[in-house]
Parts: structure tokens; sequence; C-alpha cells
């Protein structure tokens, strides 16, 4: 049976129209289990156009985002280059045709054994933030290049990045001295500004921080020639966003006139390649009320926080969902997921609107899902199978 699907919640008529392809793909086939649809062609549409305003900066796709082999290879044939978190993700991109020296070991935290099996694959490009990163990498990787990653202390990004990565600037400059007394080439810098930062305005408190530190390690005679941006670069979730190729083209003014003349630049987006080319299909497995009290009537979903919505944590990114009631009468609505577990709630803090009608078995929709939810499925948490991907 084909349904049509309207979209609950506010749509700005400026974002880009969904995905036909997916829309077909959605209604003329049946899902058993949660599935993510991912459309390849809409993941090189938002390569083509990242690329039109990032100019001459590389794009290492961030595989974290989606790893799906069909992403991956499409990507390879567009000629992006990849930040790689893992052993795992680099044998990803290797056995879709990456060359070595296009994929970047982005993690600073690393085995040491993944970097010598890095090392042995032909990888000369790997990130540190710690004394002891680098000395893990020199014995490892003598010789490679690395940068150094800079602390981001204040974002405004839905889901920010802060503390847990990077250095401050004099451990940074020190950190480049470190590398070269172990044999190491420091090439430059590396920093996220955070995941999901709508506006490319929003980056510059960061950029004039970070460009400081890139100038003083100039000063201090480094011989610096890579600065890497990292991702951020956003998706739509029902917020305004700016289109991609304007955004990215404004994030590389800022880039240009802060930081001057850099000779590499790389970005690494995820979340702004893959989102929005990606729907999950799931259903809506129960709608109860705990009392004939309660205000708000509790949806729960055959997907939770542990088989793909890890990044409603806090609530920070919250979906666009879709039903074939969305022409009925909405209401507030708690959302959950299946599994035996009290932190798997979804939206509490700010209810989601959904029709009144809604019922158990009804199929449910969740757009711009293709980053970040395959990779967060858990394996079999409470004998549910993880997400399934479907690449067309
Ligand atoms: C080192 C690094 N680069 C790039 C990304 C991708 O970021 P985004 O999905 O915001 O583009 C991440 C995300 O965690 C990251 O850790």
């Amino acid at each position: 049976m084909t349904m049509t699907y309207a979209v609950a919640g506010a749509q700005s008529a400026s974002q880009h129209p969904m995905s036909a392809r997916l829309d077909a793909y959605v209604a003329n086939n049946e899902f058993d289990r949660p599935t993510l649809i991912v459309d390849v062609d809409r993941v090189e549409e938002q390569f083509n156009a990242l690329k039109a305003g990032l100019g001459r900066a590389d794009i290492h796709y961030a595989v974290k985002a989606n790893p799906a082999l069909e992403i991956i290879s499409r990507l390879v044939s567009l000629g992006s280059h990849f930040d790689a978190a893992s052993r795992g993700e680099i044998e990803i991109c290797l056995s879709q045709g990456a060359r070595p020296e296009t994929i970047s070991f982005g993690n600073t935290i690393k085995r040491p054994a993944d970097i010598a099996w890095a090392y042995n694959a032909g990888i000369r490009l790997f990130a540190a933030d710690a004394d002891e990163e680098l000395e893990k990498i020199a014995e490892h990787a003598p010789g490679s290049d690395v940068y150094i990653r800079l602390i981001v202390e204040v974002s405004q990004a839905d889901w920010p990045l802060t503390r847990k990565f990077g250095c401050d600037k004099d451990t940074a400059i020190r950190l480049l001295d470190v590398a070269k007394s172990l044999g190491l080439n420091p090439v430059g810098f590396s920093f996220h500004v955070g995941s999901q930062t709508r506006k490319a305005e929003m980056w510059e408190p960061s950029l004039d921080a970070l460009a400081e530190i890139w100038h003083a390690g100039k000063a201090a005679g480094h011989d610096l020639t890579l600065l890497n941006i990292g991702g951020g670069f956003p998706a739509f979730y029902g917020e305004a966003i700016q289109a991609p190729t304007d955004y990215a083209a404004a994030v590389m003014e800022m880039i240009n006139a802060k930081f001057g003349d850099v000779a590499t630049i790389m970005a690494e987006p995820g979340r702004g390649m893959v989102a929005e080319a990606g729907v999950i299909a799931c259903e809506v497995l129960l709608v109860s009320r705990k009392s004939d009290r309660d205000v708000h009537r509790w949806v729960y979903l055959s997907i939770g926080r542990f088989s793909g919505l890890a990044e409603t944590e806090g609530e920070a990114i919250r979906y666009q969902f879709e039903t074939p009631r969305d022409n009925d009468a909405m209401g507030p609505c708690i959302m959950a997921g299946p599994s035996c577990d009290s932190a798997d709630v979804l939206y509490e803090k700010r209810p989601m609107p959904l029709p009144l009608t809604l019922k158990a078995g009804d199929r449910v929709l969740i757009r711009n899902t293709g980053a970040y939810t395959s990779t967060y499925s858990s394996v079999c948490f409470n004998g549910f199978p993880p997400l399934d991907v479907v690449c067309i």
C-alpha cells in the first residue's frame, strides 16, 4: 500500500526537497525491523555542494558518520579523502579503493598496534593531542606527519566536542617541539568546532582563538603547512540551516581571513555529507498513558537510544518524525525506545507533537538520519537486531 507522509513540525521552505527516490523506496517496501535507507546519489550531491564552497580544501569524509561500503566507494570515485577513527575504518576505506595517502588517522586516542598496522598499510598522517600519543606514533609510525588537535573550549554546536579532545595553546606549541624531537614531522593543527553547528557565523569566536594559536606556532619558528578544520557542517533537523555551499564558502572566507596563507586545508564533514541522504523506517509499538490524569501520551517506537537514536542524548538532536496520520490533530508525546532500560527515552523535557490518532503498528519515518545512527546502534541489546541499512 502506498501512503503519503506530511512533515510533523515546522520545515523551512529553503531546505532541500525530500528525496523522491527515498520516498518511492520506502512507499514500495515493507521492513520487518527498523531500517535506514540511504540515497547514495544524495550523498554525491552533498559532496559536490560542500566541495563547491570549500574550494581548495580537501574533503576528508568522517567515516564514523556512516561507513556503509556504498557510500565510501562512491566518495572514492568522487575523489574524496577520508578521516578514519580506527583500524576498522581504515580497512573499510582501503577495501573500497581509497589510497592510503588520502586517509588520515584522526583519532587522538589510538592503540599502538593499530598505529603500527596503519603505518604498514601506508598511512602517514596522524592526529595527537598529548605527549604519550606522539611517543606511540614515533615508535610505530616513525617519521610520519602529525597534526596537533587544539581544544575548542566554547562551542555553539548542538552536539559539542569540547573538553575531551585537544590541548591548549602552550601545550600545542610544546607538542610541535616534542614531535620534532621524536623524529616526527609536525605539519600543523586540527580542531572541531562541534557537530551540528547550524550557522557558519557560529564558527567565528572559535576561529579567532584558534588562529591566534596558529600564528603563535608560526612565530615560534614552526613551518606549519596543514590546517584541519574538522567537521561541524550541519544537517536539517527542523531548525533553519544555511545551504551547504554558502555555509562552506563562508567558513573558508573566515579561515582565509584569519589564518592567512595555509598550504593545505583539510575539512572533515560527516553529518553534513550523509545525514540528509538517509531516512529511517520504523513502527509504533505502543501508545499509552500512565494514568487517567497523564497529560502526555507515551509513544514507544521500535527504535530507540540503543538501536540508532543515540544522539537524542540530552535531547540534543531533535529528529523529524512523519506518520501517515499527520493530517490529523496533533498533541505532545513523550517518545521512547523499545528496550527494558529507563534511559531509553528519546524526548521528554520537550515533548514531540504527534497525531492524536497514532497507534501501535503505524509506520514512522524519521527524516535526515543518515549520520550517526547505524554506527551508534548496539549489536543485540535486549535481543533487538542492529539497525538495518539499505543503500539505494
Ligand atoms: C575528528 C573528527 N572529524 C570530523 C568529525 C565529523 O564531524 P561532523 O559530523 O560534525 O561533520 C568528527 C565527529 O565526531 C570528528 O571527531
